[in-house]
């Protein structure tokens, strides 16, 4: 089959349509004809050679697709060749064909396009994950979402709104359109980290309080306004340390002053078992609903690219232009 392979370790250059084996499912998983995967950050850090893909995982660069199932491994359990489904995996999306577990497949409706549907699953679960499983996110509390136009951020504004129902959602963003995108999608407050002082900027929205739950990508230029923009129990969940993971300086002193929990996550470290619940809720409280237009959450695709130009697609999302998703068409 055709794959996007990397050469070697480095920029987006290294990127590749060649040639590689086909997967064969297992009894437990289904064979995907892809037709549409999407871009994450971890892509990136991936094909650089700082990000190996999990033990036993395909090498193949993508974590999320949407396609038709070719073949069925072992038993029918329910599933039909042909039938359209979309889904996480570990690794392997950038390719013709990707196998994924039987459990974790989900059916894509006929009025969604294979995009929209190969768009949704890493940052909802991300997302998803983050505010409630990590952070235990409240009716009424408030959020502060770093990178808030970013695939899982522009996620996490709409579950924090929407379903979470908290009660301000701040964001911080690099660019003025970003913060129009944010407040689009149901952020109360968008606040510029480039031009303005955001840890003030939280203090005052939220009258001296804090926020009680933040979620954080950027790691070490946003500690210590994080430490200080928690509020009384507040609770962090990092993601990600886009600016750097070594701070010289803080006060630890208020981790323990305002009883605070910062923890870590790392989605795509998760067992099967973990993520086919995940799965299941997603489905309930997420999909069903963006399918049904029951809640009005979106995924928001910024652009698609051929397959055959993927490198330009990589060096897009480099950038740090797009708000929200980057889907990639194959043809
Ligand atoms: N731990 C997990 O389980 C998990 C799962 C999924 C994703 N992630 C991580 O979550 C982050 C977001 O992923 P994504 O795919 O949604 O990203 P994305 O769509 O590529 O957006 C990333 C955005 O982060 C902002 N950014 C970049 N460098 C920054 C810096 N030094 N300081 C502040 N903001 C910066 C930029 O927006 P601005 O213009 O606003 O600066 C950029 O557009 C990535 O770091 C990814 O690796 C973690």
């Amino acid at each position: 089959m055709k794959a996007i392979l990397v050469s070697e370790p480095g920029d987006a250059s290294k990127l590749v349509l060649g040639e590689t084996e086909t997967p064969t499912p297992s009894e437990s998983q289904l064979l995907v004809k892809v037709h549409s995967f999407a871009l994450n950050r971890m892509d990136v850090v991936q094909r650089q050679g700082s990000y190996p893909a999990p033990f036993g995982a395909s090498q193949i660069l993508g974590v999320e697709f949407a396609g038709t199932v070719s073949k069925i491994g072992g038993n029918a359990d329910g599933w039909k060749e042909g039938e359209r489904v979309f889904g996480l995996v570990y690794g392997g999306a950038y390719a013709e064909y990707v196998v994924i577990d039987k459990q974790m497949a989900m059916r894509i409706p006929d009025h969604i396009s294979y995009q929209t549907a190969a768009s949704l699953p890493e940052v909802w679960f991300t997302a998803y994950q983050a505010l409630f499983l990590n952070c235990n996110l409240e009716e009424g509390e408030n959020v502060l979402i770093h990178a808030g136009a970013s695939g899982v951020g522009s996620v996490a504004i709409q579950i924090a709104k929407y379903i979470g129902k908290a009660k301000n959602i701040i964001v911080t963003v690099g660019t003025e359109d970003k913060k129009t995108f944010c407040k689009d999608l149901g952020a109360t407050h968008a606040i510029n980290y480039k031009t303005e002082d955001w840890p003030k900027e939280v203090e005052k929205i939220t009258e001296g309080k804090g926020v009680n739950v933040i979620v954080d990508f950027v790691g070490a230029t946003h500690w210590n306004g994080n430490l200080a923009s928690l509020s009384l129990d507040g609770r962090m969940v990092m993601l990600a340390f886009l600016s750097g993971a070594v701070i010289k300086e803080s006060n630890l002193a208020l981790i323990l002053r305002k009883r605070l929990t910062i923890r870590g996550s790392s989605l795509r470290s998760r067992e099967l078992p973990y993520l086919r619940k995940l799965k299941n809720q997603l489905e309930t409280q997420a999909f069903g609903p963006i399918f049904d237009n029951s809640l009005p959450l979106r995924s928001h695709i910024d652009k698609q690219f051929s397959w055959k130009d993927i490198q330009e697609a990589h060096r897009y999302l480099e950038s740090n232009q797009s708000m929200g998703k980057i889907v990639i068409n194959i043809d």
